[in-house]
């Protein structure tokens, strides 16, 4: 085992992680240096793959303002946002965006230097910035990797995966990593900065790439931090209905913003069945609205007409769509694009301030990762970036006026050497199937604990979760990374259909067939391991 010391570590190289590592070194003097770990290549992230763009309620959009943007992020919400929190992330969207142009991150623009903004689904106004037409995360995620490796304080580990926190009394020392030859190493440190991202691969069908394994989620309610909200999972309404990848490709909410039609093979427009603001009305409303139409007519998915944009419109802003859409021989411009919904984003997660702060003392969480309150029961379209760089720069602020502190009896902690110690030991783990492993709790989660819920489905979900962990078999130390990453699926699987269970309401994203009302008191649902049970608080 290696042992290294810094000031701060961020794990994670998505857009809140990345902003978060530039931010912190630019404010802060610290002695021991950042380091961040990310588990893949840098970069690779469910970041790199927004499409849609990021809100931001800038000072020149006379047409917009921080009330209208607070309303809309509110109502979309269904009661479980908080107020305080959406209205801090409004205000300092234009401050933040500003900020990003300094680290070479650039929005499209008009001929005369203006942003071009757009429109998603249930915002009153354009308000949404883009890059590279539909490529918004692409872009920002290059220029934001450009900047960390020009960056000479940053400490960069690539390939590297976080597998355990240091925690004693309720603090966090550093973190175990495994790197991509199987070895160990310890890293002590006050600040631990969690930035890892979603859970998406723990269903069959999801927009997330591969590595959104839910990672975070389970090291920090197994270093005890308070886990807030985790029945509710997003999903998006139109990705592309093909099967074969390892995730589905999005086509973007932004094309029906620019006004496509959802329609069935035979251009029958459907959405006015449902909600007055058609392909427009809240995201989880649309999601099920499809899904309805699939069961009611037994087809595997529907279709978005998007011909009426015109040629010219639809490949100038939406390029890597139309590319994408080629190599399964349909041409957006002419044809219909065959959808479905799949698990996108994830509004439960460790419970945060606004600065990151989790209920562990030195663990902060940023990004999807976490749960602020911004998105309550289900997120508006392209509020996720807006939270995680807006985050970002807040944990930087908060941590240059407490000061990093980077004293510590790291090395003679026993309960830190206890944690460690079950890394170093040999191990006589056999080597299990995880890939089937992994299958059957993807498929489980969907159709246990998916889009429409019930008791009855859930238990018997719930039942094989259990199945799967006992015969998967592993507590702490496993063989791989790919192991690591079932181990978290595991426990994230576990904690969402408990909650998913506890919560007898239907409420945004989280639709009980068995219970259709909505409370009149609305609760975040927390657990926390140290309680065991999961509770409600306001
Ligand atoms: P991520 O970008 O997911 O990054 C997580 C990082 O953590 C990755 O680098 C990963 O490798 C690393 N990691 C994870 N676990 C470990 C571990 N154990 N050890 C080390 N490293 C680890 N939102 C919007 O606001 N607008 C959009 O237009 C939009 N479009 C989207 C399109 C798609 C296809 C998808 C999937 C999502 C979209 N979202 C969008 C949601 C948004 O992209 C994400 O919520 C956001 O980018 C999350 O950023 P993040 O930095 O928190 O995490
Ligand atoms: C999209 O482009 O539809 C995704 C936007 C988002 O998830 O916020």
């Amino acid at each position: 085992m290696k042992y290294s010391k810094f000031s701060a570590v961020i794990i994670g190289s998505g857009i809140a992680g990345l902003y978060a590592a530039l931010k912190i070194e630019q404010q802060l003097q610290l002695p021991n240096g950042v380091l961040l770990i990310t588990k893949s290549k840098l970069g690779e992230s469910n970041s790199y793959y927004a499409q849609g763009g990021m809100v931001a309620v800038l000072k020149e959009n006379e047409k917009d303002s921080v009330e209208s943007h607070v309303t809309d992020t509110i109502k979309a919400g269904a009661g479980l946002s908080e107020l305080d929190t959406i209205r801090f992330i409004s205000e300092n969207s234009d401050k933040v965006v500003k900020d990003l142009l300094k680290f070479g991150v650039e929005f499209d623009r008009d001929e005369n230097g203006k942003f071009t903004l757009t429109k998603e689904a249930a915002h009153s106004v354009r308000r949404i910035l883009h890059s590279g037409g539909d490529a918004t995360g692409r872009e920002m995620e290059i220029a934001l990797c450009q900047a960390v490796k020009e960056n000479k304080n940053i400490t960069l580990y690539e390939n590297t995966v976080a597998v355990d926190l240091l925690i004693d009394e309720n603090t966090c020392g550093g973190v175990v990593l495994l790197n991509e030859n199987d070895e160990y190493e310890t890293i002590y440190s006050n600040t631990v900065i969690m930035a890892t991202g979603g859970l998406g691969q723990l269903y069959q069908y999801t927009t997330n790439p591969k590595g959104a394994t839910g990672d975070g989620f389970a090291l920090s309610y197994r270093a005890g931090a308070i886990l807030q909200d985790m029945e509710f999972v997003q999903f998006h309404p139109t990705a592309l209905a093909f099967d074969g990848a390892e995730n589905r490709f999005l086509i973007s909410e932004a094309v029906r913003g620019e006004g496509a039609k959802l329609c069935d093979e035979f251009g029958m427009e459907f959405m006015f069945k449902y909600h007055e603001k058609k392909e427009l009305a809240p995201r989880d409303i649309v999601a099920r609205s499809i899904f309805c139409e699939m069961n009611n007519n037994g087809d595997p998915c529907v279709f978005l007409n998007a011909t009426g944009l015109g040629e010219e419109k639809l490949l100038k802003r939406f390029p890597t769509i139309a590319k994408k859409c080629k190599e399964y021989d349909i041409d957006i411009t002419q044809d219909l694009i065959p959808v479905a919904p799949a698990a996108h984003y994830f509004m439960g997660g460790v419970k945060t301030n606004i600065r990151g702060e989790s209920s562990v003392n030195g663990l902060y969480a940023i990004g999807e990762v976490s749960s602020t309150g911004l998105h309550g029961g289900n997120r508006l379209a392209s509020n996720s970036l807006l939270e995680c760089v807006v985050c970002a720069y807040e944990v930087a602020e908060y941590l240059k006026n407490i000061g990093v502190n980077d004293k510590g009896d790291f090395e003679t902690n026993e309960i830190f050497n206890s944690i460690i110690s079950k890394y170093e030991q040999e191990t006589e783990l056999k080597p299990v199937d995880v890939r089937a492993l992994k299958e059957e709790l993807q498929a489980t989660m969907w159709s246990g604990v998916g889009i429409f819920r019930n008791e009855q489905v859930m238990k018997s979900a719930q039942a094989n979760i259990e199945k799967l962990s006992k015969e998967f078999d592993r507590e702490d130390k496993c063989l791989s990374k790919d192991e690591y990453e079932l181990r978290n699926m595991l426990i994230t699987a576990e904690l969402i259909v408990k909650s998913a269970l506890n919560r007898k309401e239907s409420r945004g994203a989280h639709y009980r067939v068995d219970y259709l009302n909505t409370n009149e008191v609305c609760e975040h649902s927390l657990v926390d391991k140290n309680k065991g049970e999961i509770y409600f608080a306001k």
